[in-house]
């Protein structure tokens, strides 16, 4: 299948779904008990099922999940891929900046990233500093798009005066229980701004699916879906919102993508914005920064 893009009106589009990798092979540190087998096999069973865009970052089982993308990209054409990692906060000054882009780059086996993040925001490097050396990654050809993940509006504006390139994306946690981007302003920055919101966790991690409410289990029988392709199609009806979903399991995966190419009506979106139980202000885990 061929997941539909989310083009910025700057012409910058990327899937409206991609996989992402955090759990796999380990979580902070690298779990050598891990089967990593069977996460390379559920990454190249993503691309054989149409995903292009890959999730990682330096700090995802301390380096040896973007040896699993790199692994699991061989064989398959590099330029139909969308590779996004992240450059992790205690890295942020200008030297050290460079040279996590170009070890995570030799992890990965490639020549280059589609979009290099700022893995968060920290008060004690000047973004000045870690800006310019995403601008010097760009110009020498090793990224060819910045980001920012976690980031709020304030921060996000004040990244985007210190780069001479534009910033095309935001990754934070968004979904149906946990609202803190549409809570402080930060989706509606990014839909004014030109820049893609991309949700991350948008199951979850499989809590959402668990015991559906009652209004989700409305809008699966009217649209025929799952509650995992109901909670991924709320974001992705929404304008400039893609997501990303980590799925070991292929038959999760098949499940994620069955919210892909249709949309939502305008008033369900709005009944589930405001009609879901229990949400949540800020991130339970990274909150906007
Ligand atoms: N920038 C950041 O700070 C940040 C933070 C967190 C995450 N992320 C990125 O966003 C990606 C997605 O977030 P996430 O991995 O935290 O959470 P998630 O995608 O909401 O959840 C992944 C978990 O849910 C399960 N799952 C996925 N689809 C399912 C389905 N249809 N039915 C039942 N269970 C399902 C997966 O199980 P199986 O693996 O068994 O299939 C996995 O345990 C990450 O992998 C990472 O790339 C970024």
């Amino acid at each position: 299948m061929s997941i539909p893009e989310k083009k910025l009106k700057n012409g910058f589009s990327l899937p409206e779904f991609g996989i992402g990798t955090w759990g796999m092979g380990g979580k902070g540190h690298r779990n050598y008990l891990n089967d990593d087998k069977v996460d390379v096999a559920a990454i190249r069973a993503a691309i054989e099922l149409g995903v292009t865009c890959i999730d990682t970052a330096e700090m995802y089982a301390g380096g040896h999940a973007e040896e699993l993308v790199g692994r699991a990209i061989q064989g398959f054409d590099r330029s139909s891929l969308r590779i996004i990692t992240k450059v992790f906060v205690n890295h942020l000054s200008y030297d050290d900046t460079l040279s996590a882009c170009k070890a995570s780059l030799k992890r990965v086996g490639t020549e280059y990233f589609d979009m290099y993040l700022l893995h968060g925001y920290v008060a004690d490097v000047p973004l000045t500093e870690t800006m310019r050396a995403m601008d010097t990654l760009k110009a020498e050809g090793l990224i060819r798009n910045i980001g920012v993940a976690n980031f709020g509006a304030d921060h996000l504006a004040e990244a985007q005066a210190l780069t001479e390139n534009r910033i095309v994306y935001d990754q934070v946690h968004y979904n149906l229980e946990f609202r803190e981007p549409e809570r402080k302003g930060l989706l509606e920055y990014c839909q004014a701004n030109d820049v893609l919101l991309a949700a991350w966790r948008p199951v979850q991690k499989g809590a959402l699916l668990e015991n559906p409410p009652g209004i989700v289990l409305e809008m699966c029988k009217k649209y025929q879906k799952t509650p995992a392709q109901i909670a991924i199609n709320w974001l992705i009806s929404q304008d400039n919102v893609i997501t990303l979903a980590k799925s070991s399991s292929v038959e999760h995966l098949k499940d994620n993508l069955g919210a892909v190419g249709w949309r939502m009506e305008p008033e369900d979106i709005e009944r589930l914005r405001s009609e879901y139980p229990d949400q949540r202000d800020v991130s339970d885990a990274v909150p906007l920064g």
